[in-house]
């Protein structure tokens, strides 16, 4: 089988804003106690934070992490994690029905960023509070100094304000599951009155609306017109949350889930569209696609967990998917149609980080690896920088539930300053190689720099902490410059990274 794909230097999408590579940490399971945070283990600093997590988010080169929550920030109450910790109240947790210690608060998370490197986005909760609580919180973290919450702050030991400049305003509004879930109408009023609040503070805050949970939601797209139609002008993004799940173990129409994804951006962009034209606006709104991955291997263990639940534990081993090989390929195609609607989808957060639906797995007082999804969230976030480009692609295409034509082979394609071309690529073929040519129009150069390939005999193989490397790339050798085409062999069911200067 074969496809070909043209890639021409004056053909382009749009600047990649790095931050569509973020993620996210939720005082959520284990994501924040045993995740990043483990005072007794062997690798942890003066502040008790895990060493081996720190080095292993360090490489996926994460540019901005959002926290607390998720469901947790609709009932959280910020000034609990503040201030000496023996001090902090033990509260219930309603979202996960658990014990929250508060031991990690904004000040141990704001030093975990700057150890890892990487910026904060944080929620407001606007699920059981509102524009008072949403201003306070901000003066605590933006304001150099002089009033009651900056120098509550000063007090609790961090003198410099933590300018954090990317704030959600609530989340999940529009899900029965959250506490103080509101309409549409309800939540768009409320969130445009704490944007105008929190911009009378700081006018150059970048601010995110609440779009729907999922496309699959019944208020879903009225709910994101009706809320940009209250917030447009106070608004820089709004939210969207998708996760993939292959419960009915069919492959191809798993992988076929990315052309939903697409479908998704497409309509929320449209209706964005749409609102500003009603507005006569000449400001722009962007997608903030601030969840997203495979969520469903650990369904089951969670309804156990939560169903038979004994009390409130403090961070249960909850939403603990465990993932394989297949959902490296579903992660790939994700990624790519992030890069191929840049110019739409600016930011975007992987959920989550850290043991939680997460690429890194950790063990109590042992090792941390990452899980197969690591690879192409790294390769992705590390090389995908720089310019995305209009590739024309034509491939064999085969039919799902989701779309009638979906190609075999999905590419995403970046040209980064420097000049240098990566090419993700995803063949999809259950048994098929595909031998792929890219016409590489009008660039100069031509060797490749480096092939790394994923594939598997096993779609099901997983990494654990005993076979940690079980799921890897490896370098290919056989993708070639000859003239101007790159011409690289896909094999079934495989992701790879082709780059070329
Ligand atoms: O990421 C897990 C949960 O998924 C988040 O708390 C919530 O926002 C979403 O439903």
């Amino acid at each position: 089988m074969k496809s070909t794909v043209i890639a021409n230097k004056d053909f382009t999408i749009s600047k990649i804003d790095g931050r569509v590579y973020g993620a996210f940490l939720e005082h959520l399971g284990r994501a924040i106690y045993e995740g990043i945070y483990e005072p007794d283990h062997p690798t942890a600093d003066e502040n008790g934070m895990r060493g081996d997590v720190v080095d292993l988010v360090k490489k996926l080169n994460v540019p901005v992490v959002r926290y607390p929550g998720g469901n947790f920030v609709s009932a959280y109450n910020w000034e609990d994690g503040v201030g000496p910790r023996e001090q902090r109240p033990v509260r219930l947790d309603l979202a996960w029905h658990t014990s929250e210690s508060n031991a990690v608060g904004i000040h141990e998370f704001a030093d975990w960023c700057a150890t890892v490197g990487t910026e904060m986005m944080l929620a407001v909760n606007l699920g059981s509070r509102g524009v008072d609580e949403a201003r306070n919180f901000l003066e605590y973290v933006n304001h150099p100094g002089g009033s009651y919450w900056s120098d509550l702050r000063i007090k609790n030991g961090r003198k410099e304000p933590f300018n954090v400049k990317l704030w959600c305003l609530g989340n999940e509004m529009d899900g029965p599951w959250q506490v103080g879930q509101k309409d549409a109408t309800e939540y768009g009023k409320l969130a445009a009155n704490t944007a105008r609040a929190m911009r009378m503070f700081d006018k150059s805050l970048e601010l995110i609306v609440c779009g729907s949970s999922n496309p699959d939601m019944a208020s879903y797209p009225d709910w994101e017109r009706i809320v940009l139609e209250h917030t447009y002008d106070e608004v820089n993004y709004i939210s969207l949350h998708m996760y993939f799940a292959n419960r009915d173990d069919n492959t191809p129409n798993f992988l076929g889930l990315a052309e939903k994804l697409d479908t998704y951006i497409e309509t929320v962009a449209s209706t964005i569209k749409q609102v500003k034209a009603k507005r006569k606006s000449k400001r722009d709104v962007y997608i903030c696609f601030d969840e997203w991955n495979v969520w469903y291997h650990s369904n089951k263990k969670d309804r156990e967990i939560l169903e038979g639940n004994s009390g409130w534990p403090h961070a249960p081993g909850l939403l603990e998917d465990i993932y394989n090989f297949e959902d490296v390929l579903m992660v790939g195609l994700i990624l790519n149609t992030f890069i191929r609607r840049s110019d739409v989808v600016k930011i975007a957060c992987i959920a989550q980080l850290v043991n939680v639906i997460a690429p890194i797995m950790t063990e109590k007082g042992g090792p941390a690896w990452a899980q197969t999804i690591y690879y192409p969230y790294y390769f992705a976030s590390v090389f995908g920088r720089g310019t995305a480009l209009q590739l024309q692609v034509n491939s064999p295409a085969y039919a799902t539930t989701h779309a009638a034509e979906t190609p075999f082979v999905d590419v995403a394609g970046v040209q980064a300053d420097d000049g240098t071309l990566t090419f993700f690529l995803v063949n999809r073929h259950t048994s098929e190689s595909i031998e792929t040519e890219v016409d590489l129009q009008g660039f100069t150069g031509g060797v490749v720099i480096d092939q790394q390939v994923m594939t598997n005999p096993d779609l099901k193989a997983v990494n654990t902490a005993n076979e940690q490397d079980k799921v890897a790339p490896r370098k290919g050798d056989d993708a070639k410059i000859v003239g101007s085409k790159l011409s690289v062999n896909l094999p079934p069911y495989s992701y790879q990274m082709v780059r070329v200067r």
